[in-house]
């Protein structure tokens, strides 16, 4: 089997993929569901479809686009990621295990190799949590890790429910219908953009993930008193803001008692009324907090929500938390890793055995299947940014090895 990538076929899809956008290049914006998206997924649909894949989506929206094995009884061996982009994001998050599973499939295709167990790209649905406030919506329903009631009546900001916006986006049927049976996957691998500085400052090319971090998220509302910036005394506040500040840097120091492993992030903080001349009286933040090790990761939870019990107490205002997730951390299975190094050994390319520090859909497919990852190195570890960047020879060569690997799991 001689396998060949096309890197300019890669790099033109990714510059295509890259223009379904809110936002000015270089910077991608692709939130769920909106006009963007909808069009990104129809125009990758398309892809798969010129290539023969059989596509479906279920009632969430999740695609599968699959090469038909010459056993329909086999069960299946799936790869793919997200196409759903945060704010101000860059172009190679997600989008790198999508078209480079797409290229792996085309590549195993050139070479007339046929598969026994068919193979699956899957394009998750809203791997992000900027819409819904929760990531992985579509694998955590695949899993069965999200309950269809619970995911159906998630909403955004402007009040919509999950079930609204999906069913406008022409994915109808029932939520109960998206978590798959038990066994469907023999195996599921995500090729993914690091994320982090490791590999290229070690330069080596690419990343075999050995397990990934738990996640842990909190919406915390500080309710305090508002009115007039002049008018009333400092002594006499209770400024939501304020208190909003001392708890971030509360949870900042909070993760000073973990390793390097142990992280902590306030990335949303709104403000309200939100004038120049009044006081807050009301302030929203969002915390992430993550750890390879469940204990630690639920110690810090714990922590942060003890600050909030003192610095209320102490402001004389009110602190409420809510953990909108917690999730375990998974490892990824021996015979993918093994699959996976065996790859890299027949091409002679280095890699490096890691931890994966952010979250992906991995992290749900590993709870329904033997799962793994295959990282690529990205310029400075930038990620969630628009200058996100990942050379298009790095994401050739994981394409090979997830090519070489899918061939060797659908045999
Ligand atoms: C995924 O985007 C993450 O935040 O880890
Ligand atoms: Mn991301
Ligand atoms: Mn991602």
């Amino acid at each position: 089997m001689s396998l060949t990538i096309d890197q300019d076929r890669l790099r033109s899809e990714i510059d295509t993929l890259a223009s379904f956008s809110d936002a000015e290049p270089p910077a991608v914006t692709r939130i769920v569901f909106t006009p963007a998206d909808l069009k990104a997924r129809e125009w990758m649909k398309e892809r798969c479809e010129e290539v023969g894949l059989a596509v479906r989506h279920d009632a969430v929206g999740n695609i599968f686009a699959r090469w038909n094995g010459s056993d329909p009884h086999a069960n299946v061996v799936g790869t793919g990621s997200h196409i759903d982009a945060i704010p101000n994001a860059g172009k190679y998050d997600g989008m790198v295990g999508v078209l480079g599973g797409l290229e792996a499939i085309r590549s195993l295709q050139r070479s007339g190799f046929a598969p026994k167990h068919s193979i699956e790209l899957l394009i998750f649905t809203s791997e992000e949590p900027t819409r819904f406030g929760i990531g992985c919506l579509g694998s955590r329903l695949l899993a069965g890790v999200l309950s269809p009631e619970a995911a159906g009546k998630l909403r955004d900001k402007e009040c919509r429910t999950v079930d609204e916006v999906r069913r406008e986006a022409n994915c109808t049927g029932e939520l109960d219908h998206v978590r798959l049976p038990p066994g469907y996957y023999k195996a599921f691998l995500e090729l993914h953009i690091e994320q982090g500085p490791l590999l290229e400052r070690q330069h080596i090319p690419l990343g075999i993930v050995t397990n990934i971090a738990a996640p842990a998220s909190l919406s915390i509302l500080i309710e305090g008193s508002g009115g007039h910036a002049g008018g009333v005394l400092m002594q006499d506040r209770r400024d939501a803001l304020c208190a909003a500040a001392e708890l971030i840097l509360a949870i900042e120091s909070a993760t000073r008692s973990g390793t390097m492993d142990t992280v902590a992030t306030v990335g949303m903080c709104e403000v309200f009324p939100g004038a120049v001349n009044s006081i807050p009286n009301r302030v929203r933040l969002s915390v992430d907090v993550r750890d390879t090790d469940l204990r630690r990761r639920d110690d810090l939870v714990r922590a942060i929500e003890t600050a909030c019990q003192s610095i209320a107490a102490r402001r004389l205002l009110s602190i409420g938390s809510e953990l909108l997730n917690a999730d375990a951390p998974a490892d990824c299975a021996p015979e993918i890793i093994q699959a996976l190094t065996l790859s890299c050994h027949k091409h002679e390319f280095k890699f490096l055995r890691m931890v994966s520090r952010a979250y992906h859909d991995s992290l749900f497919m590993a709870r329904i299947a033997p799962a793994g990852m295959l990282f690529i190195p990205c310029r400075n570890g930038y990620s969630h940014r628009p200058d996100e960047y990942a050379s298009v020879e790095d994401i050739a060569r994981g394409a090979m090895v997830l090519a070489e690997t899918l061939a060797a799991l659908s045999r």
